[in-house]
């Protein structure tokens, strides 16, 4: 079956059940191009909570995006396309540590990158994303009243919030990284630099430090998305230093301009487990609790706190 077939399946299926589909930008262009609504994390979880009124909510992204969009709808049926697409971010911080790095730090909000289990985020203080890790720092730090906070599992997003609001991050633990990003390296930024002299470059704050120092713009997903969007026409030419879906988002919303991918390929070989074959079995399928992520009722209760905080302060 052709991708524009599949497509055509998907669109009609989902017309005929109530039922919407969030994807996030690192996904395939024919995954993106069937989204109901298309975003950052920050973005999706706020559709998430005020715009997904139907009884399933698909969401194309990795299981702690789904998890979240669960927590914010007890009530609906949230259904991820591959049950394999994880984040391995995710997996460097469990709630037992959380707990110990409480003890250790009593009066330190634990604040904690929505790239975390849903366990780890009933164990927190506040949620963060990357578009808002600098405020939620700056306003939590500010709450409690200390010149610190606890963050993770994302070292590199820690530092980055660090940096920006000048509050001193304890990193939750030292060595949570993303694999995509964290693999970026100053001499990819310097490549770069030479083969492409004029072109802006932008990379996301899970980047390490000596990267995000020598580039001309750090954001998320969506503030790339919009730092481009609202470029002045002189600005012709971008390199993206985040995974390889935002850039083909970019050139399909923005043709009129250049774009090249800061190295060769940046994939995040989990996002693309979801497949437009596995929405379509999904839409044929929607009672199959197989695909469903549904947070146990007594953490998602506990998670919720965390991540309407986020929202509020966002
Ligand atoms: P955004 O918050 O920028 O959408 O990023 C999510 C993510 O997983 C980045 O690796
Ligand atoms: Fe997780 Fe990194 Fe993939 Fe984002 S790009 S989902 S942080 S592994």
């Amino acid at each position: 079956m052709t991708i524009k077939q599949l497509q055509q399946d998907i669109l009609k299926l989902k017309r005929e059940q109530d039922v919407i589909i969030l994807a996030h930008y690192y996904q395939s262009m024919e995954i993106q191009e069937i989204a109901d609504y298309l975003g950052g994390s920050l973005e999706l979880s706020k559709i998430a909570k005020e715009k997904a009124h139907s009884e399933y909510i698909i969401f194309a992204g990795v299981i702690f995006m789904a998890e979240t969009a669960s927590i914010l709808n007890q009530d609906k049926h949230v259904l991820i396309p591959s049950r394999e697409a994880c984040c391995s971010l995710a997996a460097y911080l469990n709630p037992k540590m959380v707990k110990l790095f409480r003890k250790k730090y009593p009066n330190l909000p634990v604040v904690t990158y929505v790239n975390s289990t849903a366990a780890v985020k009933a164990e927190s203080d506040i949620s963060c994303t990357s578009s808002n890790a600098v405020n939620i720092v700056r306003n939590i730090s500010k709450e409690y009243q200390v010149d610190r906070v606890l963050f993770g599992p994302d070292a590199n997003l820690a530092d980055y919030a660090e940096q920006k609001s000048k509050i001193q991050t304890v990193k939750m633990p030292r060595e949570g990284q993303c694999i995509v990003h964290s693999q970026i390296s100053i001499n990819d930024v310097k490549n770069a630099r030479k083969e492409h002299p004029s072109a802006i470059i932008l990379v996301h704050p899970e980047c390490r430090r000596e990267v995000r120092d020598t580039v001309d713009f750090i954001g998320s997903t969506a503030q790339m998305y919009n730092r481009v969007k609202q470029s002045p026409s002189k600005e012709t030419e971008f390199i993206i230093g985040t995974e390889h879906g935002m850039l083909e988002r970019m050139a399909q919303d923005f043709p009129n301009k250049t774009y090249h991918l800061l190295k060769d390929d940046i994939t995040c070989l989990d996002m693309k487990k979801n497949k437009l074959e596995h929405i379509k079995h999904l839409l044929e399928h929607l009672d199959d609790k197989t695909f469903e992520v549904k947070v146990p009722s007594e953490i998602a209760k506990r998670a919720l706190k965390p991540i309407e905080k986020m929202l509020k302060y966002s």
